[in-house]
């Protein structure tokens, strides 16, 4: 692996092994890593044991710009998630080679890639959105009532706004454009905290099996498929407008799409499509919790809303990293980068850079700019962005003229896992009207 070659550019190994520590994104360790990368070697090789080595891009600029050369630095070559050498060996006993469980968008590179995007992109552009806009409105307004009918006559109350708010909402918007039926929304909700809470004690299904046996869930990615398959085929026999029949009816290069693509792209879209909004959302009510300041801000003037949600987006960075793979030898970064080497990018890290944020670590309602990289960018750039920004949009207005304060009555938890995580348990006393 090339990237041994690189000596001088080697991170420590106390500082590197907290990335591949799901622990670490739990309970804010990484944030000091990332902290002391970005100062110390803000473009190192991480060596850590069981894993390939691979490059930790921690800076805002650097992420950018490894994301932009889509055809240097290829998402298909290795695994997109970071994997440990024995999973990454199950997986491709298991795949015939292939270091893929799903062929998905995030797994697949041009000249496939954009043939697979068009097909769904129009959905999820602002124009087509707004025309949801009211459906979602009443969506988020169940849910707010929700919340208030848990008040005393002091309009005073307590949940867990994870479980009890922040879950559901999303879920049920991005569900209903899916159509899957509401029925199955619990089902599609486990199976999702099972697929990124994995590495997680309380979320993932084996939390007893050795690591490399948690980091992918065949389980669980059999439940997916064959609950997915059961829409596709009635999709495929009565169609209506909903997404789950334009996937299963589109065509690629003339052919209708594969069986094992359109279960991917369900895949992709039912669960990228609510946990990371949820997740942004119950980060954005634990930051106002803890700062009050902050809080009263937002009350005494709304039109911070759009603001507050592009800084829960930064605050949370709910994927926490993505893996790409250099396709040809480069100079990149004053580092000899070699073809085939894997590099991390580090979203959470990019959204505190000193160099681009102030006080990055204060959570702050009216930042301006916010240049928060958490959708990514280039030809993968979150194709639910506008969706997720809406629906957050959407819930604090219906949510934030009727909250008149908000504390933590509890500790917070957020959950264990190197790709995507955020908070799982947020117990919060608040006063409605
Ligand atoms: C706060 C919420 C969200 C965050 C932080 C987020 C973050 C991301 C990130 C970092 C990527 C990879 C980008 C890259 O490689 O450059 C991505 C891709 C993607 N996201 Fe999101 N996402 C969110 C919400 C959504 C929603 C609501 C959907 C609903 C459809 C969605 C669907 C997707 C899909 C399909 C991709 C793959 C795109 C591609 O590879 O072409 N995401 N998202």
């Amino acid at each position: 692996m090339s990237v041994m070659t690189a000596a001088e550019h080697r991170i420590p190994a106390a500082i590197a092994q907290p990335i591949f520590e799901p622990s670490a994104y739990a309970d804010g360790r990484i944030f000091e890593t990332y902290r002391w990368l970005r100062k110390n070697e803000p473009f190192g090789v991480a060596e850590i044991e069981g894993v390939d080595p691979f490059w930790v891009a921690v800076r805002h600029a650097d992420i950018l710009e490894i994301s932009r050369q889509n055809d240097l630095f290829h998402n298909g070559d290795r695994s997109v998630t970071l994997v440990g050498q024995d999973a990454d060996r199950m997986v491709r006993e298991r795949m015939g080679g292939s270091p893929h469980l799903l062929r998905t968008l995030v797994q697949m590179d041009a000249p496939d890639h954009p043939k697979y995007r068009i097909l769904t992109q129009a959905w999820f552009l602002p124009q087509n959105l707004r025309r949801m806009e009211e459906q979602i409105r009443s969506l988020a307004r169940a849910a707010v009532d929700k919340m208030a009918a848990l008040t005393d006559a002091n309009g005073i109350g307590e949940c867990d706004f994870v479980s009890q708010v922040a879950l559901h909402y999303p879920l049920r918007v991005i569900m209903n454009i899916m159509g899957v039926p509401e029925s199955d929304e619990p089902r599609m909700l486990k199976l999702t905290q099972e697929l990124f809470g994995a590495t997680d004690p309380d979320l993932g299904r084996q939390a007893d099996k050795p690591r490399e046996e948690r980091e992918f869930d065949f389980g669980v990615i059999t439940d997916f498929f064959n609950y997915f398959n059961a829409i596709s085929a009635d999709r495929r026999a009565h169609p209506t407008d909903d997404l789950a029949s334009l996937i299963a009816n589109s065509r690629i290069d003339g052919q209708p799409i594969s069986d094992f693509e359109a279960m991917g792209y369900y895949i992709i879209v039912a669960t990228a499509g609510h946990d990371t909004t949820s997740s942004s959302t119950a980060g954005a009510l634990w930051a106002l919790a803890q700062n009050p300041g902050e809080f009263r801000k937002l009350k005494s003037d709304l039109s911070l809303i759009p603001s507050l949600v592009e800084e829960s987006i930064r605050w949370t960075t709910p994927v926490k990293t993505f893996m790409r793979t250099a396709t040809a030898n480069v100079r990149f970064a004053d580092r000899d980068i070699r073809k085939g080497d894997w590099l991390m990018l580090c979203y959470a890290s990019g959204n505190r850079d000193e160099a681009v944020f102030d006080e990055p670590d204060a959570f702050r309602v009216d930042r301006k700019p916010n240049k928060q990289l958490a959708f990514g960018y280039g030809a993968h750039v979150c194709l639910g962005q506008h969706l997720a920004k809406m629906e957050m949009r959407i819930l604090w207005e219906e949510l934030i003229p009727r909250l008149e304060s908000v504390e933590l009555a509890g500790e917070p938890a957020m959950s264990q896992a190197v790709f995507v995580n955020g908070p799982k348990r947020l117990p919060v006393r608040f006063k409605m009207r």
